[in-house]
């Protein structure tokens, strides 16, 4: 930190220094106050995800399920800033009551991990501006972690080895390894081993978010008490069948199509893709299931459940269509917001400006 501090001083200069002096100020004094400026503050955008598909398998030995997935970057999301002071620790500051403050946090045991791992002293603030739900499905929680990753290593002007960094994502949850990488990401093992796929076009989207929250391991249990069919590994190959054919269908100048090229949208909804939780949550939440039919009805080109949910999407064919989708469906009472698929080119972009 030490190196940090002084290279901040280098950079501002002597000019700083005169300053500073002029001022009254020690070295001493001006060392602090760089040590506390704007360079060592980092606010990142912190992008939400959605699943077009996600096909649970058997229960591991480990306790986690064998997934299906593929995970696409939206463009709502929190804001995250990252400051490191002189001290020790690390602070969590929000103002949503649902939002952990303590070392159960995400954000607090990725920063955790990361420092032990760069070799890296100080105390960490973090603040979370609060803007996708809580227990949404939305990835909310995982994308917050990475997006403090992110913004850590660009306050302490350090960096993981890729790596290692998408190793410390996913001891912290399943879903964070996605957020290193962005855009359209095929999930596999526990949702944790990720794939860049050429990105979909971006997409307009509603997203319709009910007051309720879902617990992800208790859906998950439900699912095993419920649904787990024996021959669940057969049926995981079949549905990664299924995904690699839509996925490589769209992309391929393979000449197994006839016919013009259809819409992604269309191949989508033709290719059948399904999330296994809604067999789970619609029967327990059964205004979610009311609020996909909804969107279906105000023109949704596929519609479906998040993740666990309680987030639902639908997808429309253009950014008019989707505004007024959400305006019909606001009128009936849901949260509805219009937003965009982030293709990842842009979702690294808008991260970081
Ligand atoms: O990995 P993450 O911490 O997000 O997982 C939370 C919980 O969800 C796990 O403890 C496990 O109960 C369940 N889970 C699962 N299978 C997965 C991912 C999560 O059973 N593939």
């Amino acid at each position: 930190m030490v190196v940090e501090i002084t290279e901040v001083v280098c950079r501002v200069g002597r000019s700083f220094r005169q300053a500073a002096s002029a001022c009254g100020l020690a070295q001493k004094d001006s060392v602090r106050i760089a040590y506390n400026s704007a360079a060592m503050t980092v606010t990142v955008k912190s992008f939400a995800k959605i699943n077009l598909g996600l096909y649970i398998g058997g229960l591991r030995e480990d306790g986690f399920h064998e997934l299906r997935t593929v995970y696409q970057t939206i463009g709502l999301h929190d804001l995250m800033t990252v400051n490191v002071e002189r001290g020790r620790g690390i602070e969590i500051r929000c103002q949503h009551s649902a939002v952990p403050k303590d070392e159960s946090n995400t954000c607090y045991r990725i920063v955790d991990r990361a420092m032990a791992a760069l070799r890296a002293k100080g105390r960490v603030v973090i603040q979370i501006e609060k803007r996708l739900p809580v227990q949404g499905g939305m990835g909310g929680a995982s994308t917050n972690a990475v997006a403090a990753l992110i913004a850590l290593e660009r306050a302490l002007k350090k960096n993981l080895r890729p790596e290692e960094r998408l190793r410390i994502a996913s001891e912290v949850g399943s879903d964070l390894p996605l957020f290193l990488i962005g855009g359209t990401v095929l999930g596999v093992g526990r949702g944790e081993q990720v794939f860049p796929v050429v990105d979909l076009p971006a997409m307009a989207c509603v997203v319709v978010t009910p007051a309720v929250g879902v617990s992800t391991p208790k859906a998950f249990t439900e699912w095993d008490r419920k649904l787990t069919a024996p021959d669940a590994s057969d049926r995981m190959n079949l549905l990664g069948r299924g995904l690699s054919a839509w996925l490589g269908e769209m992309y391929s100048g393979a000449p197994f199509r006839r016919g013009r090229r259809e819409n992604p949208l269309l191949e989508l909804v033709r290719a059948g893709i399904k999330n296994d939780f809604e067999e789970v949550v619609f029967p327990e939440y059964p205004e979610l299931s009311k609020g996909k039919a909804a969107l279906e009805r105000v023109g949704a080109k596929y519609a479906s459940l998040s993740g666990s949910g309680s987030t639902l999407y639908g997808l429309f064919a253009s950014k008019e269509a989707a505004n007024l989708a959400a305006a019909k469906l606001r009128k009936q009472g849901w949260i509805a917001q219009v937003t965009m698929t982030l293709p990842r080119r842009e979702y690294w972009k808008k991260m970081l400006s």
